[in-house]
């Protein structure tokens, strides 16, 4: 496999990284996940502004995430890949001479760590039936600042082994507020159900949640999807589930702390918001931006 790093494409086993990287000592960098299709990355502008955004609020200098096109299109060349999932990290890299490898607080230059993987996913177009999931319902343990792309996510790590030590494939995560249990999100998804015959998917200003590049897509798609707070309760007796993604899609929950969701098979709701990421995804390959 060929990676970035550094501004290199090089082989995987040729890379290298200081063991002082702020990333490796301290979780201090953030990440993008991309989907390509048809060799081209898509929905890329909305990961470059998410990517510039949490950059912004880290103070992370040294690094222009609009160059992500340029250096995505060669990834993805470099591999020979078409359909892919396009990783990319950037660390605040390590400490120069006369800084302390466990200083919290990080010196003002520093040289950021730039690192992209690829992989090879199946294509766009053979998503069609929603996979039907089992999940479970989990406290959110993460921190705060939700929306920021940050690559630390033991707490997510924990959320995944105790959904599959309890037998689900995911985990669905809430918050305790005064209101009651609040939906978050998933490990690596974003929620949308369908409670009451109308869409809804938790508003970002009620608890920290990511705001995923695919869950934007699918509300530019089906306007009718209304973001507010939506409570455990109302998930538990919810006709239909969903997770979306960018590398998982759209995806059923057929089950839920071991009961069965509506019918407990993929719903028309699932159905319809897969065929509308599938159109989206493939209408965007148009209009990608090009290297500069
Ligand atoms: C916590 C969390 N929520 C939501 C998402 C979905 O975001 P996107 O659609 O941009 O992939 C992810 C993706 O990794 C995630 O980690």
């Amino acid at each position: 496999m060929i990676v970035h790093l550094n501004g290199k494409l090089i082989d995987a086993r040729e890379a290298m990284i200081s063991p002082f990287d702020r990333g490796f000592l301290f979780g201090d960098g953030l990440y993008e996940g991309i989907r390509a299709t048809h060799g081209r990355p898509v929905a890329l502008r909305a990961h470059i502004e998410r990517l510039a955004n949490g950059m912004h609020e880290l103070g992370l200098v040294g690094f222009d995430a609009h160059s992500l096109v340029r250096l995505s299109d060669e990834l993805l060349h470099a591999n020979n890949l078409t359909e892919a999932f396009l990783y990319w990290q950037i660390t605040r890299g390590a400490p120069g001479p006369g800084h302390g490898p466990r200083d919290r607080v990080p010196p003002n230059a520093m040289t950021p760590t730039v690192f992209g993987f690829v992989e090879a996913v199946p294509a766009v177009e053979s998503f069609v039936t929603p996979r039907a999931i089992k999940a479970v319902l989990l406290p959110d343990m993460r921190w705060q600042l939700g929306h920021i792309k940050a690559i630390t996510l033991l707490g997510s790590v924990l959320a995944g082994q105790e959904a599959m030590a309890r037998g689900a494939d995911d985990a669905i995560l809430f918050r305790k507020v005064p209101q009651g249990d609040i939906i978050t999100e998933g490990i690596a998804t974003n929620v949308i159900a369908l409670v009451d015959g109308e869409l809804v998917t938790p508003a970002p200003d009620a608890a920290p949640i990511l705001s995923g590049v695919t869950r934007r897509l699918l509300i530019e798609s089906a306007p009718e999807i209304r973001q507010r707070p939506v409570t455990a309760t109302e998930l538990r007796r919810a006709d239909e589930i969903m997770l979306a993604g960018t590398r998982t899609m759209v995806v059923s929950v057929v089950e839920l702390d071991g009961h069965a969701v509506g019918k407990g098979v993929p719903g028309p709701a699932a159905m319809r918001m897969l065929g509308a990421l599938r159109a989206r995804l493939l209408a965007d390959v148009d209009s990608a931006p090009t290297k500069p």
